[in-house]
């Protein structure tokens, strides 16, 4: 495993429309993945989760919003500084996303067996007898069974579990150097769910792959992630090796989190025990965000943003708490 980033996102800034003005659904946000690492995001919904994931692809729509600051570098290359041809040449080919339904991304009325192969031949120009086996390896990488015969079938008659095989497979064609996964679990039982961690897994150990993997779930993130970011309202509030944040969380909003996490086995969005709701983006409050829900909140917390402190190795949180609330 090569301790290279190859991903790399920096001050990463996304506003969108709202009223007639603008809202920062991504607010300063920074990572490193490594190669053969997966980082896990964190955080309730709407707390730009996916947003990060799409503004790393810089596929917001401009009706939504834009990118207006940071950098992402993808393997020496900060794809905001390309134009659009050379983004779609990385877009796909070396970083590609799978998402929570697999219905929206795959074309109904064609075969699954073509919709790989149309990626495959565009990333890697193969055709005729070539492309044809190259498709069947293709979902064989991703386990699915028979697949001679499974190329012709439509997605609509496949499981659940098949199709996002299938959407991983597509993704996988390039093949990537990062997978970014939005929540690809959350619409299946929980033994599809666990193979298709198996499954990413594995695919992870045979390539080198670089994961970042969104969910809900802190047992999602036992299981697949090496390390993880909690994100709340648009900002990446603390960032740690799994096992760290486990055992040592040091934001407010993490140990909230954790502590209402009976055991690991519970999804983020029904475990809730901390009061209140996550702010609107267009009603933050002044100074820390967190500071209407939080138990340590002071005065400085509600009139400036908090100050990152490194906590650990590789462990970092924003919080004023941890400064001693500046004094
Ligand atoms: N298509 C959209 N148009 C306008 N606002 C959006 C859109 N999608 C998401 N948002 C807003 O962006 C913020 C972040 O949302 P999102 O990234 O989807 O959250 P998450 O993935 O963490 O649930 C939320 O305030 C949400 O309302
Ligand atoms: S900065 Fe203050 S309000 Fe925000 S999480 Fe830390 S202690 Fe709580
Ligand atoms: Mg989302």
């Amino acid at each position: 495993m090569s301790s290279a980033p190859v991903l790399k996102v920096e001050g990463l800034v996304t506003e969108l429309r709202s009223g007639g003005g603008s809202v920062r659904a991504v607010d300063d946000v920074s990572f490193e993945i490594n190669a053969g690492e997966t980082l896990g995001l964190v955080g309730e919904s709407g707390s730009g989760k996916s947003m990060t994931c799409l503004s790393i692809l810089r596929l917001i729509p401009s009706s939504v919003g834009r990118v207006t600051g940071g950098r992402v570098v993808l393997e020496g290359t900060d794809l905001m500084t390309l134009d659009e041809a050379q983004m779609r040449h990385h877009r796909g080919r070396r970083i590609s996303i799978i998402l929570q339904d697999p219905m929206t991304s795959l074309n109904p009325v064609l075969r699954i067996g073509d919709q790989v192969g149309e990626a495959i031949k565009l990333y890697r120009g193969l055709e005729g007898p070539a492309l044809r086996d190259a498709i069947v390896d293709g979902l064989r990488a991703m386990r699915i069974p028979a697949p001679e015969q499974r190329v012709s079938a439509y997605p609509h008659e496949l499981s659940g579990g098949m199709r996002q095989r299938v959407g991983a497979a597509i993704a996988m064609a390039g093949p990537p150097a990062v997978l970014i996964a939005d929540e690809p679990t959350t619409a299946l039982d929980a033994t599809v769910q666990s193979q298709l961690l198996a499954l990413l897994k594995d695919v992870q150990r045979e390539t080198g792959l670089a994961i970042l993997f969104v969910t809900h779930d802190f047992g999602i993130v036992a299981t697949i992630c090496d390390r993880v970011a909690v994100m709340y309202a648009g900002r990446i509030v603390e960032l740690a090796p799994v096992a760290e944040l486990f055992a040592n969380p040091r934001h407010p909003y993490t140990e909230a989190l954790l502590r209402s996490v009976p055991d690991l086995d519970v999804d983020v969005e029904r475990l809730y025990s901390i009061e209140g709701q996550p702010p609107a983006l267009d009603d933050l409050p002044a100074g820390c965000s967190f500071a209407p829900r939080c138990a340590y909140a002071r005065d400085v917390c509600r009139e400036r943003g908090p100050p990152r402190i490194e906590a650990g190795p590789l462990h970092h949180a924003s919080c004023w708490k941890l400064a001693g609330y500046g004094d």
